[in-house]
């Protein structure tokens, strides 16, 4: 399976904070919020992964995160000239998916899940379709809403609908078969001039083919595109890692866990950074001392 992140935006409700720094590149507590992504996407053992950002940002995102083998995995690079919407990632990624399936997700959202990776890595390749991850939360007029079936077959999804329709929000992650772009490709602009993932998964819906999982009561699904939201997100890694002594989101450990990486390796990393914690934490690991 392949990943793609979004890593583009303005991020317009962070001004003036991301007039100049990408909110991918800015920090969630310990590391730079793209880590957390990237992480989601590793645990599910994705290892093949597109990075999508604007012009100016890419090359920061290349010099932090170079072409992954440092944690064994291959990152490709790919241009959003302008941030004209999430369906568009889909068109720019065709190059890299090649009609073949792919986890798309935004570069914004974490998720601290324990059932994630294992929903992801048992995703059909081969089955046609796609699938959405769907989150109780208290106020679904500020989501896009899914209502589904009993056979959790997406019956109606609503962007920020006045009166819900359920109570289960679309999360940032998705699963598309390798007809997404071709269908992206018959996508209209919105009103505020962006191809919408919303009708790109109304395609989807209209054909029967739009699955729906809901995430587990233990998952934690933070989205970091507000002041408020970004410093709750901090909040939140900040006390789980410093109550467990275990990091979340930290791609290095879900290397070596996997056994992309090996000890050498992982303290090869770990010695730029060992004069703070992250570094400690990695040298700790590689002598198997969590
Ligand atoms: P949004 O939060 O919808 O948009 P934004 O990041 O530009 O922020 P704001 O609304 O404050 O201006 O984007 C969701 C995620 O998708 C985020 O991680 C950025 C990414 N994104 C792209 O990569 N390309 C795009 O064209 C858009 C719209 C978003």
């Amino acid at each position: 399976m392949q990943g793609i992140i979004l890593a583009g935006g303005t991020g317009s409700r962070l001004f003036p904070m991301t007039l100049s720094v990408n909110k991918q590149l800015l920090p969630v507590y310990d590391k730079p919020m793209i880590y957390y992504p990237i992480s989601t996407l590793m645990g599910a053992g994705i290892r093949d992964i597109l990075i999508i950002s604007g012009p100016a940002e890419l090359p920061l995102y290349q010099r932090l995160l170079k072409d992954g083998s440092q944690w064994g995995v291959h990152f490709d690079y790919a241009l959003q000239e302008h941030p004209d919407g999430l369906a568009q990632a889909l068109l720019i990624a065709e190059p890299f998916t090649k009609g073949r399936p792919a986890v798309m997700i935004l570069g914004d959202n974490l998720f601290v899940s324990p059932d994630l990776n294992r929903i992801l890595r048992n995703l059909d390749e081969s089955a046609t379709g796609a699938t959405v991850f769907a989150y109780p939360v208290t106020d679904p007029e500020r989501y896009g809403v899914v209502e589904f079936d009993d056979s959790l077959r997406a019956i109606s999804i609503e962007e920020k609908p006045r009166v819900p329709k359920s109570k289960y929000a679309v999360t940032g992650i998705y699963h598309y078969d390798g007809h997404a772009a071709e269908y992206a490709r018959t996508l209209k602009p919105s009103a505020r001039g962006e191809l919408e993932i919303t009708d790109l998964n109304m395609i989807y819906l209209k054909r029967g083919e739009l699955k729906v999982h809901i995430l587990s009561r233990g998952t934690a699904w933070l989205d970091t595109g507000t002041p408020d939201s970004l410093l709750d997100a901090s909040d939140f890694v900040r006390i789980i890692e410093n109550r467990q002594g275990l990091k979340i989101g930290c791609p290095e450990e879900i290397a070596f866990n996997q056994g992309w990486i090996g000890r050498d390796e992982l303290l090869a990393l770990a010695a730029p950074l060992s004069k703070n914690l992250y570094g400690q934490y990695l040298i700790d690991l590689a002598h198997g001392e969590l």
